[in-house]
Order: structure tokens, then sequence, then C-alpha cells
């Protein structure tokens, strides 16, 4: 079968479903009713989640849970996180209960730092082009000023501008590489906006400087645009106790457990393969809340990643160490985040995220979400180390089967009281369900 079709976006949203239930399901009507099943009742909110991206034909539901008992900075939070895997949010609040009687988190940004780039060919000489860029810098970013007047009233804008000569690695390659400072908003599109005119400003600057050639006059612009790679945009995140005090139900040998803690992370620090896994526990946090708050989780994993492989071999995000019989369990992670702008006003889960969160400040959401991610990978090594992570996973994950076989009531009492005290796996929680309804 060919699927192929020509102006699909120019379809109604109607025919748009109509045509990939035909198209892709034996039973379309059944196909079209799954789709409208996800559509909200309120037509207002329906459209205006419609008009959030292109081609839309429903809503993805992804549950929202909240992690309450967050103690930051001596201050509670009730967190909440956006996320499909089972025991991540369950996890990060018994971390935080657990840290919450220990002192608590405590979180620092360390700077707010956002950049971008204009990425240019110049076909010439690069002395010449330096003395140019020194001479038209001011006029350069003169030429930003509508773009950047409201920005800097909130005491924002341009931070810096230099010119880079990448010459050595690519041919008549240099770079404008701006740095921003976008205050409570995540900056993307004023960046592009700055950026897009320093582009344009520069080319017109050098069609009219005398002392380029006729060939070097003709910068060519490649393109503008800023870079989620943001490693002075940092917040550090901390916990720490003294090694007696990690005892709890499962911590039965505190100084074993901090010991085999800091072991579990320098594995991490020099073996990728595990780093890897542990910084997407890390990411499990992180990520479920900078989806809540409505701001982009790509462009944050993309950065934090980069971040992690800063040293030229990728490795852990997060620290610790036992002195002086103190455990300390800290990360630092590049968070370039908004509290205004984007989603934030216009999802309204996304605005009572932040409401829940006491409309934090884009530095302090950078706190809270630096946590999140620290919180959840104490709790995945806190299972690692002790149980093994299967344990908590398959308590989670037994909600899942028993769901997907539409259990009874009476049943789910039965099965949970069974597993109790049997080992939980897929199979064998299935066989149990088949044997009883036998
Ligand atoms: C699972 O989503 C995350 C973990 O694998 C993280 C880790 O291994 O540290 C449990």
């Amino acid at each position: 079968m060919n699927n192929s079709i020509s102006g699909f976006s120019k379809l109604s949203k109607e025919e748009k479903i109509n045509w990939i239930a035909k198209e892709y399901f034996a039973n379309s009507t059944e196909a079209v009713a799954t789709i409208k099943q996800y559509w909200n009742n309120d037509a207002q909110l329906q459209q205006l989640h419609d008009e959030f991206i292109e081609n839309t034909i429903t809503n993805f539901y992804l549950p929202m849970g909240i992690a309450p008992n967050f103690l930051i900075n001596g201050k509670y939070y009730s967190v909440p996180m956006v996320i499909e895997e089972s025991s991540v949010v369950a996890a990060a609040a018994k971390s935080a209960k657990f840290w919450s009687t220990r002192g608590g988190f405590k979180a620092t940004v360390l700077n707010t730092e956002k950049i971008g780039q204009v990425h240019f060919l110049f076909n010439g000489d690069s002395v010449k082009l330096q003395q140019f860029f020194n001479s038209i810098k001011g006029n350069l970013l003169a030429s930003t000023e509508s773009i950047t007047q409201n920005m800097q009233k909130r005491g924002g804008g341009i931070t810096s501008l230099e010119l880079r000569d990448k010459t050595s690695e690519l041919e008549n390659y240099f770079q404008l590489h701006a740095t921003f400072e976008t205050k409570d908003s995540m900056g993307a599109n004023f960046i592009n906006s700055c950026l897009e005119q320093l582009a344009k400003s520069l080319k017109e600057e050098a069609q009219n400087y005398n002392g380029f050639t006729e060939e070097e006059r003709d910068i060519v612009i490649v393109m503008s645009i800023l870079s989620n790679y943001v490693p002075n945009c940092i917040v550090r995140v901390e916990v720490s106790c003294k090694v007696e005090d990690l005892a709890e139900k499962k911590i039965e040998n505190p100084k074993e457990f901090a010991e085999k803690l800091v072991q579990a992370i320098r594995i991490a620090e020099i073996e990728p393969f595990r780093a890897v896994t542990h910084n997407k526990g890390i990411m499990n946090g992180v990520d479920a809340v900078v989806l809540a708050t409505g701001n982009d989780f790509r462009a944050v994993e993309a950065g934090v990643h980069a971040y992690a492989s800063r040293e030229g071999h990728y490795s852990s995000l997060s620290h610790a160490k036992v002195e002086n019989g103190i455990f300390t369990f800290w990360m630092e992670i590049p968070l370039a985040l908004g509290t205004v702008g984007g989603l934030t006003s216009l999802h309204p889960l996304v605005k009572m995220a932040l409401e829940i969160l006491g409309k934090p400040s884009a530095p302090e959401l950078m706190q809270i979400v630096a946590v999140a991610g620290l919180a959840q990978n104490f709790a995945a090594l806190r299972s690692l180390t002790t149980t093994g992570i299967q344990e908590g996973h398959m308590k989670m994950h037994i909600n899942n089967i028993l769901n997907q076989y539409q259990t009874t009531t009476e049943e789910r009492k039965i099965i949970r009281n069974h597993f109790e005290n049997n080992t939980i796996s897929h199979a064998s929680v299935v066989a149990f369900i088949e044997n009883l309804r036998k």
C-alpha cells in the first residue's frame, strides 16, 4: 500500500483523522473513536491544544503526579512531575522525605548565561576581519536595540559579543559568539531574533567597509541560532549528613551503604556504559519537572549530556564523598529554563504546576529541577546498592499488568496479597492471574 499523501496539512481535522483511520486500520470506525475519545469536551480548551502544533488529531495523555516534601534551601515544595515511567514519582517522594529529615537539599545557581552564535564564512585576511569587527561592534549591538529594549528593562540583554576564528578547524569559518542574560524567560526566541539581526547587520556593514577587498566584503551567513549547550548556566545541588544518620529501615549498615554509594558513583565517573544509565536516572527527575513546567526537555537533555562529556569522555553528572564522617552527595548541571513566555501562560496545567511551585523565578526553577534529578539519582542508587532495582519497579509494574488484564477489585486484592511474599515478574503475575481465573 502507498501511504503517501499530498496536501495533508490542508485537510480539515476530521478529514485528517478519516484518512489516517482508513489508511492504517482495518477497523477505521474504531480507530476514529479511539482518536476522538481523547478530545476534550471543552471546545475552547481543545482548540488551544490543537494550535500548539500542526496537523493535530488528538491529545496524548501523560500522567501528572506530585512528589511532596521537597525541602530546598529551608522551603518545602510539592513538585509536579509529568512522566510515564512507573516508580519515578514514588522514588522522588521517598528521597524527598528521606532528606527532609536530614537537613534537606541545598541549591545554588552559579550562573545564568545563555549562548548564541552567528556562523559565517569569510574568505580573506583574518586580521582585517578582526579590525572590521572592532570598528563595527557598537553598530551591531545598536542594531538589536529594538529587540533588546524590553529585556534590558528586566535586567537582561546581550552581555558580550566576540568574533571567533575557527579557520584552523574549518576553512573560512568564523563566528559571532554572543552571550545573553534572559532573566525569567528561557530566551530562545529573544536570542534567535537578536542573532538574526546581528547577522543581517554584519553582512551590511561588511558590504560598506572600505578596508575589505571585493571578495572579503561578501561575507556568507550560514546560520544564526542559539546554542543548547549552556556550560555557564549551572545550578549546584547537594545533600549531606553524618554517615550514621543515613540509617533507616533498608539501610541497616550506613557506613557500608555510604561506601557502596560512593563506589557506585566512581564507577559512573569512569565507565560510560554505566554513566549513561546513571545520568538517565537523573534525567527521570529532571525531565518530569521540565515537562510539567512547560519547558523544552529536548534542549535540556542535549545540553546536559554535552556537559557530561565536557572533559572528553562521558561521565557521571553526580558525585559523592565521605569525609570526616560526613556523607556528601552533589551535582552540577546546566539548565536553561523559563518561567515566563512559551507554554508557561498558555497551557492550563503548566500554569498550575508553576502555581504549585509558588510561581518560581527561572533560577528558583533551576534549583527545583536539579533537586528532582539528584533525588531520583539517590533513590536509584539506594535501590541498586541494596535490594536491587527490580523490587520497587515490579511493585509499580504490577499495576500496569493488573490494568492490562482488566482485573476486578476483588482479583486485585488476592493478587496483591499473594505478591506481598512472592517474587514479582511479568510472567509470574500473568500466570497467577490466569490461574486465578480458571
Ligand atoms: C531507570 O529508569 C533508571 C535507572 O536505571 C537509573 C540507574 O540505573 O541509576 C534505575
